[in-house]
């Protein structure tokens, strides 16, 4: 284009507790950049539940709910800005599947069979489709976010 830099496609990470107590970040980072992402906002947050159960509002019916929301208050998480063409589908590729038990043996070179364990601790967050990568986005960077959102000042 003749209007300067070209608009890369967004999407939100998420790195989990068990992913960066567990020193998992730079290896996750080193394959971010690898497979051409850039990060264009990253920060450190130790999420509380009411923030989480936002977050997670459309998985509020769901059996394992109240687990994953013990789980992701746990700790602190580091979330990301993840930027490149077709970056919601490729990060969520190279996330690899859910269930991180099985990525181990499905998707070998993944992240989640890297630092993953099981559907719960699988390590890392990928916005699912565009209207998600939106929403969470704004929900971590937008102007209302400070208000919610407690910044990790020890790491
Ligand atoms: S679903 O039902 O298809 O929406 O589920 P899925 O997309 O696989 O998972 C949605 C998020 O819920 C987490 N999850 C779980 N947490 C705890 N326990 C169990 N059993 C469980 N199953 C799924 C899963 O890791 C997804 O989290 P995010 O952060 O969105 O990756």
């Amino acid at each position: 284009s003749t209007h300067g830099s070209t608009e890369k496609e967004k999407t939100l990470a998420i790195i989990k507790p068990d992913g960066l107590l567990g020193n998992y970040t730079n290896d996750i980072k080193r394959k971010v950049l690898e497979y051409g992402f850039s990060i264009s906002k990253e920060k450190i947050v130790h999420l509380d539940e009411v923030t989480v159960k936002r977050f997670y509002a459309e998985h509020s019916s769901k059996s394992f709910f109240s687990s994953l929301i013990n789980y992701m208050t746990s700790g602190p998480v580091l979330v990301m800005v993840l930027e490149k063409d077709n970056a919601i589908a490729d990060w969520r590729a190279l996330m690899g599947p859910t269930d991180a038990s099985k990525a181990k043996i499905t998707h070998p070179h993944s992240i989640r069979a890297m630092c993953g364990l099981n559907t719960e601790k699988n390590c890392v967050h990928g916005s699912d489709s565009s209207k998600s990568a939106q929403r969470e986005i704004s929900f971590f960077f937008g102007e209302l976010s400070t208000d919610v959102i407690t910044e990790h000042d020890e790491l």
